[in-house]
């Protein structure tokens, strides 16, 4: 008689050790550790300029705006921000943390660069190149044409090199 209750006892108890692991496992879901926010040992990232959404920055541009004096002065700004610290104040490839990478960036005046097409730089703006990151995600499509027209209108000045970071 007893026997019978016992067990039943029993079984409910480790049923409720079962049942709380399991409650346990599924409370500590390990998805607030694990998302992609940014970490205290993380390099500072690029801030987003004014505008910027990463919907917009993602969406091409039906039509090629033309390079106004506004749009090129707008594109002034965006280089300052996106493009010194590695291509340097003025585009020479001579920025503070170019000096650090494996590729020097280019000189942004050099022949090899001017004769590139607005088109051919807000591609490389798009999409990066092997050091050089991409921008889609940071600057929106006009943006992107607003720096590339900026870069052109460096025209191949003086400071012209080899157009290896101004240095080789
Ligand atoms: C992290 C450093 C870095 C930043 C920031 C950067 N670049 Fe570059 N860029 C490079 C490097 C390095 C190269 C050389 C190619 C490579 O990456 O291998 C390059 C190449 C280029 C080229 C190709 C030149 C040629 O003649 O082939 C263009 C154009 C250019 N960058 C424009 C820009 C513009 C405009 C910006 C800002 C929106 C920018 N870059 C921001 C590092 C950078």
């Amino acid at each position: 008689m007893i026997r019978p209750v016992c067990f039943r006892y029993r079984f409910a108890f480790y049923a409720g050790i079962v049942f709380s692991l399991y409650l346990l496992q599924v409370g500590c879901s390990r998805d607030m550790a694990e998302q992609p926010s940014f970490q205290p040992q993380e390099a500072p990232r690029l801030h987003s300029p004014v505008g910027s959404v990463p919907r917009e920055s993602r969406e091409d541009l039906i039509s090629i705006p033309s390079p106004t004096p506004a749009l090129v002065d707008r594109g002034a700004a965006v280089f300052e921000t996106n493009c010194t610290p590695c291509h340097g104040k003025v585009g020479l490839g001579d920025g503070p943390v170019g000096a650090h990478l494996v590729i020097p960036p280019f000189n942004l005046r050099s022949k090899q660069t001017q004769q590139k097409s607005p088109q051919e730089i807000y591609q490389i703006v798009t999409d990066g190149r092997i050091v050089m990151p991409s921008f889609k995600g940071v600057l929106s499509a006009e943006q992107r044409w607003e720096v590339a027209y900026f870069v052109k209108s460096f025209g191949a000045g003086p400071a012209e090199t080899s157009g290896m970071g101004g240095k080789r």
